[in-house]
């Protein structure tokens, strides 16, 4: 027996359905907004996330998955998808197109090595988007609007949106200065992370989890006596926006973000549920303005994205029964009578599945008796039997295991009658002139 990894989890069985289902109705709605599917390396060069999520951030210093390849190179376990994403349309020159903006949509796991606890894994899955290369207040509404559409869509209520401004450069370069005036006298009575966050960016301290140092920095100057007129008007346009599609916010000016690249709109949507457990952020992002540069691109290239933790929202919507009776049953259980007949089974099941119905062909040689028990336990609609009988005529027998009717058809018609007792609607009226079902229509 081999236990799993810390800190990671199976997504097996009807798990995996929800999984795919949550995942299927953000690229739906992606896809609505113009978003393409971008499929980068799990594996990048680590340099990557030093220069872009950055030297300072919790990530890069404590929680990346490290190590050193057969040739000596620095490879790190992606832990979040905007810096492969950005890299990917840096090095296939996409900007170079001067279609802006470039709209890229992706999903897959990240890892991290942090401390697992509820909603906190090391491997686990995200879905983002990234929206580069137009300089708009109204490009992070748009972002902001395609993450809350998408948990509505998926049955949230109550949703809690998190907005705050970190500044442009010059906002933050004239903040920072403040901090570091602040915290200096400080900076004894902090850990040593703080210590360490003094000297690679000041700014980061406000992240800082430790009961004591919280106190510190409830009492630390706030970003947004230090905006930028630029940053602020961008800010008031983009809350502006917010309030005309009625999406509801809070402005929380101690949400920051841990990581490096973020600039002016920062934002994270919350939510409890309704066993008033809360999973962190369900999903996080911001407006980057080097981002790009640092990765090798132009300057001035501006983007913005969110990440959504697919763990989290399967856990919520498990605690809010969020999602639908899974749909188990499978329409054909076809049935040789004896070994004989198992190359006729396989080539009916064959066909039935190519014709779209859910199939399964038993395989072994079973009693008719086991074989209908089988039957049963798939929660199959139809038993499909073939013998000598049916094989001399060119038919086959089919049982409704509904009705419990058995009625032997020709081969050839098999699909069609498959198709018409399926939309027949039992004993109700059917108006709709487009049904197949003979039964109740005038
Ligand atoms: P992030 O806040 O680090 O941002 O992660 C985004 C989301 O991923 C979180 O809100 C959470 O739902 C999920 N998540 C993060 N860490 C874990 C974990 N250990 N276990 C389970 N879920 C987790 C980013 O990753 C940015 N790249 C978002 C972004 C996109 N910003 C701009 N574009």
């Amino acid at each position: 027996m081999f236990n799993l990894v810390k800190g990671t989890h199976d997504v097996i069985l009807s798990e995996a359905d929800k999984y795919t289902f949550i995942e299927q109705t953000f690229v739906e709605i992606a896809q609505a907004f113009n978003y393409k599917e971008f499929r980068t390396p799990i594996i990048e060069a680590s340099e990557l996330f030093q220069r872009s999520v950055g030297e300072s951030s919790d990530i890069v210093r404590k929680e990346m998955y490290t190590f050193l390849d057969k040739g000596d190179r620095s490879i790190t376990l992606r832990p979040e998808l905007t810096a492969g994403t950005v890299r990917s349309i840096v090095n296939n020159k996409l900007l170079a197109l001067g279609d802006f903006p470039i709209k890229a949509y992706y999903v897959g796991p990240c890892f991290r090595y942090e401390r697992p606890q509820q909603g906190r894994y090391r491997q686990f899955n995200q879905f983002g988007i990234e929206c580069i290369g137009i300089n708009s207040p109204y490009r992070d509404v748009e972002v902001v609007s395609l993450a809350y559409y998408s948990l509505k869509m998926l049955g949230f209520k109550d949703l809690k949106l998190i907005v705050n401004c970190i500044g442009d450069d010059e906002s933050r370069n004239n903040y920072k200065e403040v901090l570091r005036k602040y915290f200096e006298s400080h900076l004894d009575e902090m850990c040593e992370d703080c210590k360490d966050r003094f000297k690679l960016n000041v700014l980061r301290i406000l992240d800082c989890k430790v009961e004591h140092d919280q106190e510190i920095v409830k009492q630390a100057p706030k970003i947004s006596d230090y905006l930028s007129e630029n940053s602020k008007n961008n800010f008031n346009k983009f809350l502006k926006s917010l309030d005309d599609l009625e999406i509801e916010y809070e402005i929380d000016d101690s949400l920051v973000r841990g990581l490096d690249y973020y600039s002016d709109v920062v934002f994270e949507i919350h939510y409890t549920s309704s066993k008033g457990l809360n999973y962190g952020a369900l999903c996080a992002g911001g407006h980057y303005n080097k981002l790009v540069q640092e990765i090798g691109g132009p300057n001035g290239v501006e983007g913005c994205g969110v990440a959504v933790g697919i763990e989290r929202i399967a856990a919520v919507m498990n605690d809010d029964n969020l999602f639908e009776e899974l749909d188990e049953s499978i329409d054909c259980y076809v049935m040789p009578m004896n070994e004989t007949y198992q190359k006729n089974a396989i080539d009916i099941g064959t066909s039935l599945r190519l014709n779209g119905f859910k199939t399964e062909v038993c395989l072994e040689n079973k009693s008719f008796k086991a074989m209908f028990k089988k039957a049963i336990k798939l929660n199959a609609r139809f038993a499909v039997i073939i013998g000598e009988n049916e094989v001399n005529n060119n038919s086959i027998v089919v049982k409704d295991l509904t009705t419990e009717i058995q009625e032997e058809i020709a081969l050839e018609s098999l699909t069609g009658y498959l198709d018409m007792k399926m939309n027949e609607h039992g004993d109700e009226e059917c108006d709709d002139p487009s049904c197949s079902c003979h039964h109740h229509h005038e």
